[in-house]
C-alpha cells in the first residue's frame, strides 16, 4: 500500500520532536480522524534554519511530516511557502489515493508556521480566537466550534478543504451543523 519512501520516513522519521526555541509553530488537524500535526520552525537570515515536527497520526501523516521537514530545511521562506502538498507526495514517491487528502497536511502546517512567523505570532491564534472564527465563519455556533476544536481543527480552511464525504464522517458534528458547512466546502 505504501511506497518504500513512505515506509522509510515512517520507520525512521527525520526531525521528529519539538524545537524549544522555535520562532513559530503551525498546527493543523484532520477532523475526520482527529490527528494533529505541529511544525516548529526557526528562521535565520530569511531561511528555515531548523525545523521539527510533532505528529499524532497514521503512518502517512508521520511520513509526510518527516518529508516536509527535510524538504524545507535550509530553504528561503518564500521557497518554503511555495512548497505544495503535491511536492510532498511526489518526494514520497506517491501516497495511496485514500491517504492523499487525509494525511497530507504537513505542507499546510509548514505554511501556517511561516504565516505565524511573518505575522509575529509565535503560537498563532489563541484557542478562543480560533473557536470564534469557526463559529462565525461556518455559522455553527459555539457548540459546533467546540466540537471541531476537540477534533483537532485549528483553522477554518482545514474544514473548507474537506470533501463532502469527509464532512459526513465527522462524528463530532450534528447533522444540522454539517448542513450549514456543506455549501461552503471548496471541493477539489
Ligand atoms: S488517519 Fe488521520 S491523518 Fe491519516
Amino acid at each position: 500500500m505504501y511506497s518504500d519512501k513512505v515506509m522509510d520516513h515512517f520507520s525512521n522519521p527525520r526531525n521528529m520532536g519539538e524545537l524549544e526555541d522555535y520562532d513559530a509553530v503551525g498546527k493543523v488537524g484532520n477532523p475526520v480522524c482527529g490527528d494533529v500535526m505541529h511544525i516548529y520552525i526557526k528562521v535565520a537570515e530569511g531561511r528555515i534554519s531548523d525545523i521539527k515536527f510533532k505528529t499524532m497520526g497514521c503512518a502517512a501523516a508521520i511520513a509526510t511530516s518527516s518529508m516536509v521537514t527535510e524538504l524545507a530545511k535550509g530553504k528561503k521562506i518564500d521557497e518554503a511557502l511555495a512548497m505544495s502538498r503535491d511536492d510532498v507526495a511526489k518526494a514520497l514517491e506517491g501516497l495511496p489515493p485514500a491517504k492523499m487528502h487525509c494525511s497530507n497536511l504537513a505542507a499546510d502546517g509548514l505554511h501556517k508556521a511561516i504565516e505565524n512567523f511573518l505575522a509575529g505570532k509565535r503560537d498563532g491564534d489563541s484557542e478562543d480566537e480560533i473557536k470564534t472564527q469557526l463559529a462565525q465563519k461556518l455559522g455553527i455556533g459555539p457548540g459546533g466550534a467546540n466540537a471541531l476544536w476537540d477534533a483537532g481543527i485549528c483553522d477554518v480552511d482545514e474544514v473548507l478543504r474537506l470533501t463532502t464525504e469527509e464532512l459526513s464522517r465527522i462524528g463530532a458534528l450534528t447533522d444540522g451543523q454539517k448542513a450549514k458547512i456543506l455549501p461552503r466546502l471548496h471541493e477539489d
